[in-house]
């Protein structure tokens, strides 16, 4: 373990003598004069007066070396479509898509919303803003109308970048309507909406807000359109993110740490070296989209594979049939979706010529030892679970095989990365745990490079959401527990707050309740989230109703669970519907009124939900079992 102890040891003790080092990996326009500023607690400033640019470091910047090699292969098993960009090709698409965007108003400092599926032109969108100095916000396409206004409204973009339509399953999405009914709803109004038109909703949707791209891109075709150098700390996207209040946070992350942070990355941890193929099977409407599907592979030089489908169609070998096709060597993906192939013939796995896959890399949700042990055996390829979030960008805690090989342990994410102070403390006190005592994630200030820099238009929530759960200490908080064991390595034990994970989607269960308490039908609901052997997490609603007599019968109640999920489908979007509702006359609460929803958690679990001496009323909690035990009966 020496090597990797005192690299370690060396990013924590001289953070900037470390990263002056590593900032060697990308390009820098004007060099910073500072490579950090802690003159703002908790907010960090790195490379303090350099000028840089995303766009430059992921795609002109190789172009003298790796012109017409594959930048983006892109796979759609939703309409056949496979495409492939050498570097000079995405570089031609990126100006054509920026000077469009240009030509629209959009200019350094804007925000563009940019609400796609799984298409190349989302690459193009995300890196035409980078090019620009504007500042993108990827909304997952899955989220329904009200969810993107909501976005909307906290953004104000200047421009939205849409399609036709998306597709999953085989079933195609329109988009239109949503982005209508969003932009009734939201009080901003975004001077221009630009669609790339798919061909792919079933009717031509025209409103007279929407701007086709096409045309657009023949008239600026041979467009070149100049990087803006920005200083290394101006905001490159906002992602919105849950958590435990019922309003997502905009996670704002920078320009120059970003980039050598995830350059960094790619050696360390991924081993990712210019001229290889990686695929992330995961969507640019999340972190590890815009990390490593985009920024991450194309900053370092490789390929990177881009793919719309699921695991299973058009059966469960597509992703083993991608890896000898394209001559993958790094995988990356989230384990819900190994938990689906594992059901699926074992042959489909054998296949396939998978020589050149290298390492698959896991992160997202706990990696459960079956799956690990399946995917290890089958694969015979080592296997690198990673633990991180949306607000750090990159890894907290990995082997980091291109630092040292430390054996793997089954469980555990591995070691605390570089440039992280991570430790495990306790809630109370804020006293570091002894090994195998139970903690919370914390990390020190400063966060390293690439990490989020404030909560967008809201310092003063990114204080105090992150900052402020241990009293007296400059420690940001993951809301993870952990436990450590003697030689490092850390368990994750799921979140200290309302946030569960569904399938590797990250929801809030408030943002789940106010969906569901929209339903004239419901004067309270709590939403847990409870194990599931499939999507490592499902959500449950225990609701109590306004006028429970009109719901006596069992059919009532079942209509009445149906129209509560299409409420959620309607507000939030289908990932976030829950499993089940069950109806309760009362929750659990403390005598102050706060739901326990570990409580229910437990029950729902099978678990003891041990002693609660300030619960107001303890029948609540024989609601709860009686409720559960009649839906495992087959009632509501
Ligand atoms: O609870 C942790 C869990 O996912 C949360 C972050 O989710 P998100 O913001 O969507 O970012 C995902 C980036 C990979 C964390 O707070 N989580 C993430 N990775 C792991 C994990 N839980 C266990 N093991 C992991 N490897």
């Amino acid at each position: 373990m020496t090597r990797y102890r005192e690299f370690h040891r060396r990013s924590i003790e001289a953070p900037e003598d470390f990263w002056r080092d590593e900032a060697r990996r990308i390009h820098w326009e004007t060099p910073f004069e500072t490579v950090l500023d802690r003159s703002n607690p908790p907010f960090a400033r790195w490379f303090v007066g350099g000028r840089t640019n995303l766009c430059h470091n992921a795609v002109d910047r190789h172009l003298a070396e790796r012109a017409q090699q594959n930048a983006l292969v892109y796979v759609s098993t939703e309409t056949g479509i496979e495409r492939r960009y050498t570097y000079a090709e995405l570089y031609a698409e990126i100006n054509r898509m920026a000077a469009v965007m240009r030509s629209l108003g959009v200019k350094r400092g804007d925000r563009v919303l940019i609400y796609l599926p799984m298409i190349p032109e989302a690459v193009f969108a995300m890196l035409a803003c980078a090019r620009l100095g504007a500042i993108h916000s990827v909304v997952f396409g899955g989220f329904a109308a009200p969810s993107l206004a909501a976005r909307i409204d906290d953004a104000t973009p200047a421009l939205i970048v849409t399609a036709d339509a998306g597709a999953r399953g085989g079933k195609v999405i329109d988009y239109t309507p949503l982005v209508d009914e969003a932009l009734a709803r939201a009080k901003h109004k975004p001077p221009h909406v630009l669609r790339i038109d798919r061909q792919l909703a079933p009717e031509r949707l025209n409103a007279s807000y929407l701007v086709d791209y096409e045309p657009l891109r023949e008239q600026f075709f041979d467009a070149h359109v100049p990087c803006e150098w920005l200083e290394s700390n101006e905001p490159s996207y906002v992602l919105y993110t849950s958590g435990t209040t019922g309003r997502p946070k905009g996670v704002v992350r920078d320009v120059g740490g970003y980039a050598v942070a995830l350059a960094a990355s790619m050696e360390y941890i991924y081993e990712g070296r210019a001229g290889d193929t990686m695929f992330t099977a995961s969507d640019i409407g999340w972190v590890v989209g815009h990390s490593y599907i985009i920024y991450a592979p194309l900053i370092a030089g490789l390929t990177t594979v881009m793919y719309e489908g699921t695991p299973i169609r058009p059966d469960g070998g597509i992703w083993w049939r991608l890896v000898e096709q394209h001559r993958i060597n790094l995988m990356f993906t989230a384990p819900t979706g190994l938990r689906v192939l594992k059901k699926q013939d074992p042959a489909l796995l054998k296949k396939y010529n998978l020589s050149s896959l290298r390492t698959l890399f896991l992160a997202g949700e706990p990696l459960d030892e079956p799956t690990a042990s399946w995917i290890s055996d089958a694969l015979g390829k080592p296997i690198v679970d990673n633990y991180w979030q949306t607000e750090t960008g990159w890894p907290m805690l990995a082997i980091q095989r291109g630092v040292e090989a430390l054996p793997a342990k089954l469980g555990s994410p591995g070691v605390p990365v570089y440039g992280y102070d991570l430790t495990l403390r306790n809630e109370q006190t804020g006293e570091v745990c002894a090994a195998g005592e139970k903690g919370v994630i914390t990390l020190g200030y400063p966060l390293p490079p690439g990490c989020m820099s404030t909560v967008w238009g809201d310092d003063r929530r990114f204080v105090s959401t992150y900052w402020s759960s241990v009293p007296d200490q400059q420690l940001y908080s993951t809301f993870d527990w952990g436990i450590q064991d003697d030689d490092g390595y850390v368990t994750i034990l799921g979140r200290t707050d309302d946030v569960i994970n569904v399938a590797g989607h990250r929801l809030g269960t408030r943002e789940i309740e106010e969906a569901i308490s929209s339903h004239k039908a419901v004067a309270e609901v709590a939403v847990v989230g409870v194990a599931d052997p499939l999507k490592g997490q499902v959500a449950l609603a225990f609701v109590v109703l306004r006028d429970a007599d009109r719901y006596a019968a069992d059919k009532a109640r079942l209509k009445l669970e149906a129209e509560l999920v299409s409420t959620v489908d309607r507000q939030l979007g289908a990932i976030a519907r829950p499993a089940r509702v069950h109806f309760v006359a009362m929750l659990p609460k403390t005598r102050s009124g706060k739901l326990l929803r570990r409580a229910i958690a437990a029950l729902a679990e099978g678990r003891d939900p041990g002693d609660l001496p300030t619960i107001e009323d303890a029948s609540a909690l024989q609601q709860v079992r009686d409720a559960l035990a009649a839906a495992a009966g087959g009632k509501t």
